[in-house]
């Protein structure tokens, strides 16, 4: 394996900081036909949703390959690994057998387990639009703790639920597939109702340090001009302060209550459930957006395609490196994104865990993903010398997986797999992190 050093070390992080890397379960488990189907399998057997055609049936046969991949992560030298449970295994008989053994596993190689109860793969019988899907969640939520909940070290509710709305509901580009653009609103609400009965069962069990892993990115407006700052404040309402509001601040952002299940008062209820107090909150960072005012015509961005007739247009950022998928690489948005929650927020942020992090990049000798991380590591420690309270790091991920609609095609992982024979190789990024680590003594 080839290694190249960092000439200028990265600075210390504090003592306890939790230094680890994330998966989910429907992108490495495989093992299609020991679980009940989820909605990611209808929508993987419909032909043209996945861009290679391929389902996660197998993926990474993490299922029966558990032990080696915890081996992995021990030699990473990580403090812990989030993964995610599927609720589609859980009601498979024994299904939850595999993350007792998984858990125990991870307690056995001084790892400590982050899990968070779900990361889309919803079971196909049940449906977001249904406000009783929420009330569901929190009883399956209940059965998981109660059976893990004496190793598991942290919880997530919910994996992106900003993500899981628009892609699998508004733009149908992700299962379930529908197209049903400002109508998929309640999607959002009942996953935040769903998230707060949970926070509510969890603590119920004796379960402790509760976050969410929510996807947030700083939006730039394309200009400074009026239009082009009211389609970027837009935006920002829509994919960052829709699903942090109302957990942190208890109320919606102005103008969206209106569009929600009974309107006003139809969600001021449940918006005492959903804002339960948090042990932390999650922070999943990729790229920042850059948006304007609508162009009169549809949009391609990042494989999406974006209507005309939505009240912004999301533009490229140029004058920046850019990873396989397109994605721009602007580790100082981090830092920008981080103080924008200290501002906003204030005393009512917990402490934060950016829960993912990471790049698509082809080849096992990945410099750009070296430099990719080291760049985000150093923007995270500049944020915290600023003032911002972050207690981890997760990189996504261990593994590479089934990337959702883009199939077996982006590789985000620190370990190169073969999907011939599911071989795993540590890449440079894999030995680079594990040097970092050992660093710290
Ligand atoms: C998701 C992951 C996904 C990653 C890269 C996040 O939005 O939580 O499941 O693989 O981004 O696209």
């Amino acid at each position: 394996m080839i290694r190249r050093m960092a000439t200028n070390p990265i600075s210390p992080f504090p003592a306890g900081f939790l230094w680890g890397v994330s998966t989910s379960a429907h992108q490495i488990e495989g093992a299609a036909d020991v679980r009940e189907p989820s909605v990611w399998d209808a929508f993987t057997a419909e032909p043209g949703r996945v861009k290679d055609g391929s389902t996660a049936a197998v993926a990474c046969d993490h299922y029966h390959r558990y032990r080696e991949d915890v081996a992995l992560l021990a030699d990473l030298g990580v403090d812990a690994y989030r993964f995610s449970v599927s609720w589609p295994r859980v009601n498979s008989p024994g299904g939850l057998g595999f993350y007792d053994r998984l858990v125990d596993e991870l307690c056995a190689a001084g790892v400590r387990p982050v899990v968070t109860l779900f990361h889309w793969d919803l079971p196909v019988t049940l449906d977001w639009l249904e406000r009783d899907t929420a009330f569901r969640f929190a009883e399956y939520v209940s059965v998981v703790a109660e059976r893990l909940g004496d190793r598991v070290a942290k919880w997530i509710t919910l994996n992106e639920p900003a993500e899981h709305t628009l892609l699998g509901h508004a733009l149908g580009v992700h299962a379930p597939g529908r197209e049903l653009m400002f109508d998929a609103l309640p999607v959002a609400h009942h996953q935040l109702l769903a998230h707060g009965l949970a926070v509510r069962a969890l603590r119920a069990a004796g379960a402790g340090d509760i976050g969410i892993a929510n996807s947030h990115a700083p939006v730039r407006p394309a200009s400074g001009g009026p239009e082009d700052v009211a389609a970027a404040e837009f935006y920002d309402i829509l994919l960052n302060r829709l699903f942090s509001d109302p957990l942190l601040l208890g109320r919606y952002p102005d103008g969206i209550e209106a569009l929600l299940p009974g309107g006003p008062e139809g969600v001021e209820s449940d918006l005492k459930v959903i804002s339960e107090p948090l042990d932390w909150y999650g922070i999943n960072y990729y790229a920042p957006s850059r948006v304007g005012a609508p162009q009169g015509e549809d949009i391609e961005f990042s494989g999406l395609s974006l209507p005309a007739e939505l009240p912004f247009s999301v533009r490229e950022i140029e004058g920046h490196p850019v990873t396989d998928f397109g994605w721009p690489v602007v580790p100082e948005a981090l830092t920008e994104l981080l103080a924008g929650f200290g501002e906003r927020y204030g005393d009512r942020l917990p402490p934060v865990v950016i829960t993912e992090n990471g790049c698509s990049y082809e080849g096992i000798d990945d410099q750009e993903r070296i430099a990719y991380l080291d760049g985000h590591i150093r923007a995270l420690h500049r944020a915290m010398e600023a003032g911002a309270d972050v207690r981890g790091y997760f990189v996504w991920s261990l593994l590479d997986n089934f990337e959702w609609a883009e199939g077996y095609a982006r590789r985000f992982g620190l370990v190169h797999v073969d999907y011939t024979t599911l071989k795993r190789t540590p890449k440079a990024s894999y030995a680079w992190l594990r040097d970092l680590l050992r660093a710290r003594g």
